[in-house]
């Protein structure tokens, strides 16, 4: 995985050109924020992955793309030969650098380092670090903190390549489908899946094979996906401490901002909870929402088969998937092969096997839909009445 800048041109069919800021055998993860100084002269990168920030030539950049043509101009997302010329340096920061400021005379960089609850202020013209200011917090690094930098932080990986905040940004997922088997490329394809709020969800993985966070991060994922020494005891306890501490899901604000049903979602409760069709006969247990996704997770932790086998999965039954949140998880199914939550039956599912919706008309489905998009945490359950209170919601994103 490759880090860099693309740079759009402003006039009558201008081009984008992409350029990393990696190196041959060192690469700058999880690039996060740029700032350019007022007279157009640097612009500041922060790599949240590395702990450093690129310090970049803009009047490099303009020679480099007025000596190339259009042909090498596009082969520079692919070559890792040009930040030898663009990048002036790197200045180490403090863990996991992101936002980032100027002050109005362009003299003071200003670096958010996320993880150490300070703030660094860079000299632009020495490009040293002059300073900082700290943000008082804790003292102590407890081992779920440990964690929450280890999971940040690319030093794991070959070369630095990337980081788990790579695939999964705020702890969440990137949206991607990945080809993480060893052998057999091209099979078993796996949608990326959240971290938040997972501490209760055992078997872990699309196919449930891992039944705790330890094991899904142990020996296999170096082996697998690192290709690099595998985690110490003593940092996969942090990171398994970190993410079994419930990193917390945002509040689901989109479709419920007075933390109510809408009736539209009211109707798709219903319909998630049914036990007869429309025309009233019984619908069997098993092709029942609710006897496969009950709450609080909305799943029954067990392994099932739902008729979604691709060609190129072996076979395998597949662990329920929670489904708070859902509305900010697309796309849908093991391989993300639905782009929405209606595709999960008006493209896939049509068997039946995969919850009894053949009877419902396209209003009620789009009311099913509209009652998943309304799932969300039980802890934020609780929290409704408060919802209007600034200062929750304020805490809730600290
Ligand atoms: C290259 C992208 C990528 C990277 C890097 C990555 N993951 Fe994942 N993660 C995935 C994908 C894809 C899945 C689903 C895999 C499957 O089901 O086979 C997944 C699944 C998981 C799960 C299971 C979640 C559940 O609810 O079952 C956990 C836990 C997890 N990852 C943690 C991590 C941690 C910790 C790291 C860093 C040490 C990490 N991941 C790095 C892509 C990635
Ligand atoms: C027999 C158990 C079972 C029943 C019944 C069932 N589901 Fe599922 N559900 C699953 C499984 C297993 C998957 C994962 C399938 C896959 O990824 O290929 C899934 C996936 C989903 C997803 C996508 C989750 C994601 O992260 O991509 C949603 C949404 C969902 N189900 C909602 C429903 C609704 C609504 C119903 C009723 C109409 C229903 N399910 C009935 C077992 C079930």
């Amino acid at each position: 995985m490759t880090g860099g800048i693309g740079i759009v041109e402003q006039k009558p069919s201008g081009r984008i050109i992409q350029l990393l800021l990696d190196e041959p055998n060192a690469y700058y993860a999880d690039p996060f924020d740029i700032a350019v100084t007022p007279d157009g002269k640097k612009a500041f990168v922060s790599h949240a992955g590395v702990n450093c920030i690129s310090v970049i030539d803009i009047d490099a950049v303009r020679k480099l793309i007025s000596e190339s043509d259009d042909r090498m101009l596009t082969a520079y997302s692919n070559y890792l030969g040009t930040s030898s010329r663009i990048v002036l340096k790197r200045i180490p920061t403090g863990a996991n650098p992101k936002g980032m400021a100027l002050s109005p005379d362009g003299k003071k960089l200003y670096v958010a380092e996320h993880l150490e609850d300070r703030i660094a202020v860079i000299s632009t013209e020495s490009l040293e670090t002059i300073g900082n200011i700290s943000l008082g917090g804790p003292r102590r690094i407890t081992v779920a903190r440990e964690g929450r930098r280890l999971l940040n932080n690319a030093g794991h990986t070959f070369q630095s390549q990337y980081s788990c905040y790579t695939c999964h940004p705020d702890t969440h997922e990137d949206g991607l489908v990945y080809n993480m088997a060893s052998k057999d490329m091209g099979r078993n394809m796996t949608n990326t899946q959240s971290l938040r709020n997972i501490g209760d969800t055992p078997p872990y993985k699309w196919n449930g094979k891992n039944q705790s966070i330890y094991k899904q991060d142990g020996m296999r994922f170096s082996t697998v996906l690192t290709r690099n020494e595998a985690f110490s005891y003593k940092e996969l306890d942090a990171i398994t401490a970190y993410i079994m501490s419930g990193v917390p899901n945002p509040p689901n604000l989109v479709y419920n901002p007075d933390g109510k049903l809408t009736e539209a979602q009211k109707r798709g409760k219903d319909i998630f909870q049914r036990s007869h069709d429309s025309k009233g006969f019984e619908i069997p247990v098993v092709n029942r929402c609710v006897t496969c996704h009950p709450a609080p997770y909305f799943t029954n932790k067990k392994m099932t088969g739902v008729g979604t086998l691709a060609a190129t999965d072996d076979s395998i039954l597949f662990d329920v998937p929670h489904l708070n949140n859902i509305v900010y998880s697309p796309p849908y199914l093991h391989d993300g092969r639905a782009a929405t939550l209606e595709e999960i039956w008006t493209l896939y599912g049509k068997t039946e096997e995969h919850g009894a919706v053949n009877d419902l008309t396209k209003t009620q489905l789009n009311d099913l839909v509209e009652y998943l998009k309304s799932l969300r945490d039980p802890e934020y359950e609780q929290k409704t009445s408060e919802i209007h209170n600034a200062s929750f919601i304020h805490k809730l994103f600290k």
